[in-house]
């Protein structure tokens, strides 16, 4: 009897000679079969054989060893895992947006359907689209692509919104620095993407959707495009979803690679075929939006847990999580970390089991200094703010977001100085340039933080840095330039002997005003 292995065909595992493993077993005569990763990234490429007491997983498996895995050479060897299922890493997880991300074939619609696919969407199909938006309000979820807004309220207003045609558009630009939940969603369980875009759209009254993938992305435009292709082939995308009689047409549109497309309405724009421009709200796009008709935009993490919200009923899922943060967060761990990949948990988990527990400390060995989370825009934080729960609240009380749920690890030699020049250079690069205090705030952040390091008028530039941040904050027309200063703080808060500081630096980082003026705050140098 030949075994049957599984091979990750996700990016992360491809990255690290998973195709050419595949091709060895193959060549072997193993039954390959390909799955997503289970996010254990470290153990990439992680090879499961099926026994009959479950999948056996073996980690880093190169072609060279490939028989001795089938020979059974590699049992009881550091390389055996055990069970997958049974791994501490996963078990300790609660996974409801990616239960079959590693475990199914990507493309394999039985097996979805097998593993309680599509009904949550036989279900909204069965309900008036009230009552599919009152789920999606009753289960707390709140938008993942940062913002954190409640997506029942977005969706009620496109719902009532009149138009000849409405759109669901699924943003899926995943340009934060370390996140990858997006990608490895859509590479490992495509059809959930498409179902929870289908119960969005029918919900609101859209006929047309679009998935804006980022053009980084070529394995997840792959998969998902094949997906498209088998729920039109099986009736759940087209003329009429499932034999109800609504219909939805689904595109996959690539982006460029604009980090500020990610933005809605820059996305929009987009879409339509224009430069990504940020665009003045109101009009908000849920009433004016992709070709100025209703659109819903949500993000892939969104869509994504509305099959299990409306399968299980938006009360199941408002059971879990903490706080106005219900359900589950797919965190994202990565940077110098010993142990990083996925973890998905019940909101109000604390950055200390993230980073400590599932995480294991930096890849380095040495000790950790910072975190950031959220992305680039996102707050660096030390080990002495660990115990915040995850929690949008919280975070926002500790002046720090939770965004899109990327957890960045450095350790010791990290220069936070850096860091919050990167953060205002980051956003000089990626500005859309629409609006000042973005557009010439960030370049001028860049020299001013390289004044303060350099030790040239520090007490005034430091002053200076402030009033800057001030208005980024309250001037920008979008959060790119409105949260940058959020890094540029945080590292100043914590370290700022990295910004050359002599020893009383932390108290002069204190003691800023936090609305200082060119007038009040002191010469400008
Ligand atoms: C500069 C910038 C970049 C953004 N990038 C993304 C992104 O890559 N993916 C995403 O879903 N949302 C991103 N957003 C947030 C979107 O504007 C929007 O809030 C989100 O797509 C709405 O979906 P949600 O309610 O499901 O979170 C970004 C926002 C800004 C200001
Ligand atoms: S804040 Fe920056 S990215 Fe946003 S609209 Fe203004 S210039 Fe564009």
């Amino acid at each position: 009897m030949t075994a049957t292995v599984w091979v990750p065909c996700d990016a992360a595992a491809v990255s690290v000679g998973a195709d050419d493993v595949a091709h060895a077993l193959t060549a072997a005569g193993a039954t390959v079969r390909r799955n997503g990763s289970r996010g254990m990234l470290w153990l990439e490429p992680l090879v499961e054989v099926e026994t009959p007491t479950g999948r056996i997983g073996f980690a880093n498996v190169t072609p060279e060893q490939v028989g001795a895995l089938l020979s059974g050479e590699l049992h009881d060897t550091g390389q055996d895992v055990g069970v997958v299922d049974e791994h501490p890493w996963l078990a300790r997880q609660h996974r409801v947006s990616f239960a079959r991300v590693g475990v199914i074939e990507p493309t394999d619609l039985g097996a979805y359907r097998e593993h309680g696919g599509l009904a949550g969407l036989e279900r909204a199909l069965a309900l008036a689209p009230t009552d599919v938006v009152r789920e999606v309000t009753d289960s707390g979820l709140r938008g993942r692509g940062g913002a954190g807004f409640p997506a029942g309220v977005k969706w009620e207003t496109v719902r009532t919104a009149e138009a000849d045609v409405k759109f669901v558009c699924c943003n899926a630009d995943e340009g934060d620095s370390g996140t990858f939940a997006d990608r490895m969603l859509i590479e490992g369980d495509p059809f959930t993407l498409i179902e929870g875009m289908t119960i969005a759209a029918v919900a609101v009254g859209a006929t047309e959707g679009f998935v804006y993938l980022r053009s980084e992305y070529p394995h997840a435009i792959r998969t998902l495009r094949r997906a498209v292709d088998i729920a039109y082939a099986h009736g759940v995308l087209g003329a009429s979803v499932l034999g109800s009689g609504h219909r939805f047409d689904l595109e996959v549109r690539v982006g460029a690679g604009a980090y500020i497309c990610g933005e809605e309405t820059s996305m929009l724009d987009s879409l339509e075929g224009r430069r990504g421009e940020v665009r003045a709200k109101p009009p908000i796009p849920a009433l004016q939006g992709l070709f100025g008709r209703p659109t819903l935009v949500n993000n892939v993490l969104t869509l994504a847990a509305v099959p299990t919200v409306l399968a299980d009923g938006g009360e199941a899922y408002a059971a879990l999580g903490t706080g106005r943060s219900r359900g589950t967060q797919v965190f994202q761990l990565g940077g110098n970390v010993a142990r990083g990949g996925i973890v998905e948990a019940d909101f109000g988990i604390s950055l200390r089991e993230l980073v400590d527990d599932f995480g294991g400390g930096t890849a380095s060995g040495r000790p950790v200094k910072a975190v950031q989370v959220g992305g680039p825009l996102g707050a660096y934080l030390p080990p002495a703010q660990f115990d915040l729960p995850m929690d949008y609240e919280a975070f926002a009380a500790a002046n720090a977001m939770v965004g899109h749920g990327g957890v960045v690890v450095f350790d010791e030699s990290m220069d936070a100085g850096a860091m919050a020049r990167f953060a205002m250079e980051f956003c000089a690069k990626e500005s859309c340039g629409k609006c000042t205090p973005c557009r010439v705030g960030s370049t001028r952040g860049v020299e001013v933080i390289d004044r303060i390091r350099a030790g040239t008028h520090r007490e005034a530039n430091l002053v200076l840095l402030d009033d800057l941040c001030t208005t980024m904050t309250k001037g920008s027309l979008c959060a790119m330039g409105g949260l940058t200063p959020m890094p540029v703080r945080s590292a100043l808060e914590h370290w700022p002997e990295d910004f050359g500081a002599p020893a009383t630096a932390s108290a002069v980082a204190r003691d800023i005003p936090m609305s200082a003026t060119s007038t009040d705050g002191g010469a400008r140098p």
